[in-house]
């Protein structure tokens, strides 16, 4: 399997839902949805798709060099978005962010159950990242609940470090969240880490192709 990331359009919202339902017990409304989507000011949200083929080149053969220097180029040449991808290709996960001030917030991630373990989440964290970049934040944050020690180990691998806790933030069952953030992201030592991260990344993708790894989990 393929995995490539896209930007959310709203005829992904039904899909992105789906997935939601499974990963979270206080969904958004569809109409969040499209207002984060259309605050492209200040919100960036991606999709992962999953293909079982290649996905198509890039529009404009291969892409154009993003303003985001190095990083932005790693990133185009190892995760290759695919505007003109077959409307097929299902939407398997999703992510998103906004920009405050200075900082990016991730307001949410989630993969599919069924392709979680696959380095689709890490693909997107890796996106939201890139839009980081575009949106000129300084740093990333987030909320994520004290128990949750897998998305935390996500988070951690990219930087992100405990910088203490909203007491019975989860309104469905008084959970505290614990808050994440970056370091500064335009640090040389930083985007060396995360150029590392993103080999590490590309190379288990790429052995997943080969290995003809089940597309989705099968126990
Ligand atoms: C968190 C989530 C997005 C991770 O997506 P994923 O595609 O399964 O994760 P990946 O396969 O890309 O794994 C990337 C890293 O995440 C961490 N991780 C993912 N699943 C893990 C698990 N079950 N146990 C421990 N660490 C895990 C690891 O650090 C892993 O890197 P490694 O394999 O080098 O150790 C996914 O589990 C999910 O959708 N969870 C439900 C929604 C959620 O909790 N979102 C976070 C809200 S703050």
């Amino acid at each position: 399997m393929y995995y490539f990331i896209e930007p959310m359009t709203e005829d992904d919202i039904p899909e992105v839902q789906q997935i939601e339902s499974q990963s979270f017990t206080t969904p958004w409304s569809a109409n969040t949805y499209k207002r984060e989507i259309r605050n492209a000011a200040s919100c960036r949200y991606l999709v992962a798709r999953g293909s079982t083929t290649p996905p198509p080149p890039r529009a404009g053969g291969g892409g154009s060099p993003r303003r985001l220097g190095i990083i932005g180029q790693i990133a185009a040449a190892l995760f290759p978005s695919a505007p003109g991808a077959a409307p097929s290709c299902p939407a398997i996960g999703y992510g998103g962010l906004w920009l405050t001030v200075d900082d990016a917030h991730v307001t949410t991630i989630a993969v599919d159950p069924q392709y979680r373990g696959f380095g689709v989440g890490e693909l997107l964290l890796n996106g939201l990242i890139d839009a980081a970049y575009e949106l000129r934040a300084k740093m990333l944050t987030l909320e994520v609940r004290v128990s949750n020690a897998s998305a935390q180990r996500l988070y951690i691998k990219y930087g992100f470090q405990p910088a203490g806790t909203r007491p019975r933030y989860y309104t469905d069952n008084g959970e505290d969240a614990l808050i994440m953030w970056t370091e500064a992201i335009d640090t040389p030592e930083y985007q060396a880490r995360l150029s590392e991260l993103r080999r590490l990344l590309y190379a288990r993708l790429q052995r997943q192709v080969a290995d003809k790894r089940p597309a989705v989990r099968v126990s």
